[in-house]
């Protein structure tokens, strides 16, 4: 037999399914069945990840795990339900969010990278600045926080302002013929978000659809303990969005545009990312830009119905908006789970942690801590320290596009309400079948 490892003696094609199962097995079966087992055991972590009733209705389970205490041991390692807790951690230099693969078993490593493959790679994996540490998470932020600044913000209002209107003419149009029911989130939640940030990176709204088809795939891969056939699914689905990135650097090579991904493709060789850097970094803007964003426009739309007086004061007063986009992310967070690893030992919530244990914190369970915010259960417009919420995380990982997210929330809803100050939600909202990110698939609606 010939000498090497197998996957330099075999052709790369005919190894793919191979390194499919390995790749799902390693970030999947494996965290699924220690999930399943934490399930059975009564342990919270398990329970909200594997059991579909508790991912609709968290809340209750983010109580229990708080009774336990600031810190608790879950599954999949300490949990932590307590904003200070969670803050602390967020902010720590003690933790990072990548972790030390040498100190693996040989199995899980080998596994690792036997599967590692760009073309199969999701938006939580490295390079992904979500998940690696300084110095590389630094320079990766650096290349793209220009394009976020309060100002550039700010100068791309025109443009959500001009896409929510757009969209809400073809609403009123949709609304005479049929009668004004629709989906909501099919035709108005899921688009401006990803219209908006297909416009901002320069990548063409007209495929608009396969991002949304890419993306849903995308954010399943962030949920540990994916069933098989669904990851196969979300696989196929980042094969393709790989492909059409890899089509359109090679464009923006020949024919760069004044966008931020011609800027990232172009950049100095000193400065230059890596073909996979690229990959990562603007798959990640693409997918956060609209995966989240999507979701708390649906929460906000079925929060506001089931609280119609805090809906007609906004109807009334138009300058509530701020604090209502940031009551919904505090009282119903898009994304409700993170977590961090401990890259020294340290101390917190009165736990000694030692290097390389893995943290959950509940970023959800946080936003409602009593001990930050009055009667956190209610729902409430006019809440005043509501921006103290952590649904954009905090410290080096904070969100990169809170600002643009707030302004598509805030022109979003409000333009909306002023068009459809009668909208009603008309059906059962169906929640996405997700559990890190919280948000509906469907959400049936009457405009008039
Ligand atoms: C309501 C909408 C949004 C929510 C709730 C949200 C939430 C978050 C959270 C919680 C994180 C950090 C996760 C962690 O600390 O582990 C994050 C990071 C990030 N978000 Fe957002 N996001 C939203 C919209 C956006 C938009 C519109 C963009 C536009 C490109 C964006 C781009 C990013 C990027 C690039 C990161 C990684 C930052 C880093 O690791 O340094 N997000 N987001």
């Amino acid at each position: 037999m010939a000498a090497g490892t197998l996957s330099e003696r075999m052709p790369a094609a005919a190894l793919r399914p191979a390194r499919t199962v390995v790749r799902w097995a390693v970030r999947h079966g494996l965290p699924a069945v220690y999930l399943q087992r934490g399930a059975r055991g009564g342990d919270p972590v398990g329970r909200l990840l594997r059991h579909p009733a508790v991912r609709d209705e968290p809340y209750a389970l983010y109580e229990e795990v708080r009774a336990r205490g600031p810190l608790s041991r879950g599954s999949l390692g300490p949990v932590t339900a307590s904003h200070a807790v969670a803050s602390d951690i967020l902010r720590s230099a003690s933790f990072g969010v990548g972790w030390d693969r040498s100190a693996a078993p040989r199995l899980i490593r080998w596994a690792l990278r036997f599967g590692d493959e760009l073309d199969a790679a999701g938006v939580a994996e490295p390079p992904s600045m979500l998940v690696v540490d300084p110095p590389d998470h630094t320079r990766f932020r650096r290349l793209v926080s220009r394009a976020f600044t309060p100002r550039a913000t700010a100068a791309f209002k025109p443009v959500v302002q001009r896409t929510a209107d757009t969209l809400l003419d073809a609403l009123e149009l949709h609304s005479d013929k049929q009668g004004g029911e629709m989906d909501l989130v099919e035709t108005y939640a899921a688009q401006l978000p990803v219209l908006v940030i297909a416009d901002l990176l320069g990548v063409p709204t007209e495929r608009r659809e396969d991002f949304l088809r890419w993306g849903a795939a995308a954010a399943a891969t962030l949920d540990p303990g994916l069933p098989f056939r669904r990851y196969v699914a979300a696989e196929r689905a980042l094969r393709a969005m790989h492909a059409f990135l890899r089509e359109h650097f090679d464009q923006l090579r020949r024919v760069p545009g004044d966008d931020l991904v011609s800027r990232l493709v172009g950049l100095p060789e000193d400065e230059a990312l890596t073909e996979r850097e690229l990959h990562a970094t603007v798959m990640l803007l693409l997918g956060a830009g609209f995966e989240t964003t999507v979701n708390l426009l649906g929460n906000a739309v079925v929060l506001l119905d089931g609280h119609r007086d805090q809906w007609d004061a906004l109807l009334a007063d138009p300058a509530g908006w701020d604090g209502a986009v940031e009551e919904v992310l505090r009282h119903d967070s898009p994304v409700q789970i993170t977590g961090r690893s401990v890259r020294d030992d340290v101390v917190v919530g009165g736990w000694e942690l030692r290097a390389g244990t893995r943290v959950t914190v509940l970023l959800g369970a946080a936003n409602r801590d009593p001990d930050v915010f009055t009667d956190p259960a209610r729902f409430d417009i006019t809440r005043g320290n509501a921006r103290d919420h952590l649904a954009f995380s905090a410290g080096i990982h904070y969100c990169v596009g809170a600002g643009l997210a707030r302004m598509e929330g805030v022109i979003g809803l409000r333009s909306l309400a002023e068009r459809f100050p009668a909208l009603r939600v008309s059906g059962r909202p169906v929640r996405r079948n997700l559990q890190t990110l919280r948000g509906f698939e469907h959400l049936p609606v009457t405009l008039r």
